[in-house]
C-alpha cells in the first residue's frame, strides 16, 4: 500500500494504490485539486504561485486520499512522490513533505520520476507487459521512450522546441480561445475545414523520431496575422487545420516508432501506450487508432484521469520500485531536470 504524491505542475495530487504479489494493482483512492482558477488570469502557470497553492492544499489532499481510501497514514507501506522533472517549487513542497512523513513515520521514501509515472501507468489500467513503447503527449514533454522495465527505459526521440500540449496552447492564445487551449481548439475544430490550410508538418522528411512544433505554430500566427480579423469560420478552419497537421506528424512519427520496436524486438508483439493530455484529443487518438491497426500493435490509452497529472501514477511507480527492493535515503534531491534514461534510474542489480 503506496501513498503517492504529485505536486511538479499544477495539480495538487495524493493517491493510495495497492499492489499485490501478482503485481495487479488497485486504485484506493486518486484526489487531484487542480489549480486552474489560480493561474487563470495569467494565461499559462505561475511557477511561484503553484508552489504556494501546493503549500496551502497537499497536506489537504494527502488526508482526503487516505480517507476516501479508509486507511491511515500508519497503514501504508511506503510514500512515493515525485522528485522532478518539474517546476523546482511545487517538485520541492511534495518531496519534502513525503520526505517529512517518511520520517515521522519510520517508512522507507521512494523518489519518481514524474516520466517513469507516466511511462508505467498502463501497467496500473491495463496490466500492459514488457516491453513497449510509449508515447507522453503532454503540456511540458512530447517524447517516444522505449520501456523495457522498471527503471530501464530509452528515450527514442522528443521535441526539439515546444512539447506539444504547449504547441496547442499557444494556438489558442493566438486564437483567443482561451485556456487550457487543447481542449478549447479541439472543440472548436469540429466546426472547421482541416483541409483549408497546408500547414508544414515539421522534420517529417527526417528519420529521427523527433517532433518540432515551433514551426508549425509559426505558421498557424502568420496565417491568423494574415487573414485578421479573423470570422468564426477561419479561427474553426485555422484551428482544424493545425489540429491535422498534428494528427498527421503524430501519426507517422509512431509508424516509424513501432517499426524501429519491430527491428529491434522481432516477433514480438507491438504495444503503442500513450500517456499525457494530449492524449484526450479524438483526432490524435484517430489517428493513433489507425496507425497501430495496420502496424498489428495494440494500442493502449489509459483512462484520460490516468493520463493527465495525477497521484495514482505516482503511487503506482513507488510501488513498482518498492516491490523491486528500491527505495531513497531522506538526502534525495529534487530535480529540475530528470531525462528518464539516466543511468541512475536503473533498479541495482541485486535489488532486481
Ligand atoms: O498531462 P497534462 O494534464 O499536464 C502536463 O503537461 O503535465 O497535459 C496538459 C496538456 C495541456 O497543454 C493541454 O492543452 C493538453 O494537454 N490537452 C489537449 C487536450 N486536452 C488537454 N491537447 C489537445 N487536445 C485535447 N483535447
Ligand atoms: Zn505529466
Amino acid at each position: 500500500m503506496i501513498l503517492g504524491i504529485e505536486t511538479s505542475c499544477d495539480e495538487t495530487a495524493a493517491a493510495i494504490v495497492m499492489r499485490d504479489q501478482f503485481g495487479r494493482g488497485t486504485i484506493r483512492s486518486n484526489v487531484v485539486r487542480s489549480q486552474f482558477d489560480e493561474h487563470a488570469a495569467f494565461g499559462g502557470v505561475v511557477p511561484e504561485l503553484a508552489a504556494r497553492a501546493h503549500v496551502t492544499w497537499l497536506d489537504h489532499i494527502i488526508t482526503q486520499a487516505c480517507r476516501e481510501a479508509g486507511i491511515g497514514l500508519a497503514d501504508v507501506d511506503a510514500i512515493a512522490a515525485t522528485a522532478g522533472p518539474g517546476l523546482i517549487g511545487g517538485v520541492l513542497v511534495g518531496l519534502t513533505t513525503a520526505k517529512a512523513l517518511a520520517a515521522a513515520l519510520g517508512k522507507p521514501l521512494i523518489a519518481v520520476n514524474h516520466l517513469e509515472a507516466h511511462a508505467l501507468t498502463a501497467r496500473l489500467t491495463d496490466g500492459v507487459q514488457f516491453p513497449y513503447l510509449m508515447l507522453l503527449v503532454s503540456g511540458g514533454h512530447s517524447q517516444f521512450v522505449l520501456v523495457r522495465g522498471v527503471g530501464d527505459y530509452e528515450r527514442w526521440g522528443s521535441t526539439i522546441d515546444d512539447a506539444l500540449g504547449e504547441a496547442f496552447d499557444k494556438v489558442a492564445k493566438m486564437l483567443s480561445l482561451g485556456n487550457p487551449g487543447g481542449p478549447a481548439v479541439e472543440q472548436i475544430a469540429k466546426s472547421g475545414d482541416p483541409k483549408r490550410f497546408k500547414f508544414p508538418r515539421p522534420l517529417l522528411r527526417e528519420a529521427r523520431l523527433d517532433f518540432s512544433f515551433s514551426g508549425l505554430k509559426t505558421a498557424v500566427r502568420l496565417q491568423a496575422e494574415a487573414l485578421a480579423p479573423l470570422s468564426d469560420q477561419d479561427v474553426a478552419d485555422i484551428a482544424a487545420s493545425f489540429q491535422q497537421a498534428v494528427a498527421d506528424v503524430v501519426a507517422v512519427r509512431s509508424r516509424q516508432a513501432l517499426e524501429r520496436f519491430n527491428a529491434e524486438f522481432p516477433g514480438q508483439q507491438m504495444q503503442l501506450v500513450v500517456a499525457g493530455g494530449v492524449a484526450a484529443n479524438r483526432t490524435i487518438a484517430a489517428a493513433l487508432k489507425a496507425v497501430c491497426a495496420a502496424a498489428g500493435a495494440i494500442l493502449v490509452v489509459p483512462p484520460i484521469a490516468l493520463c493527465t497529472d495525477n497521484g495514482a501514477m505516482v503511487a503506482w511507480a513507488g510501488a513498482e520500485r518498492f516491490a523491486l527492493g528500491a527505495h531513497d535515503g531522506l538526502d534525495f534531491t529534487a530535480r529540475p531536470r530528470w531525462p528518464l534514461d539516466l543511468d541512475d534510474m536503473r533498479i541495482a542489480p541485486d535489488a532486481a
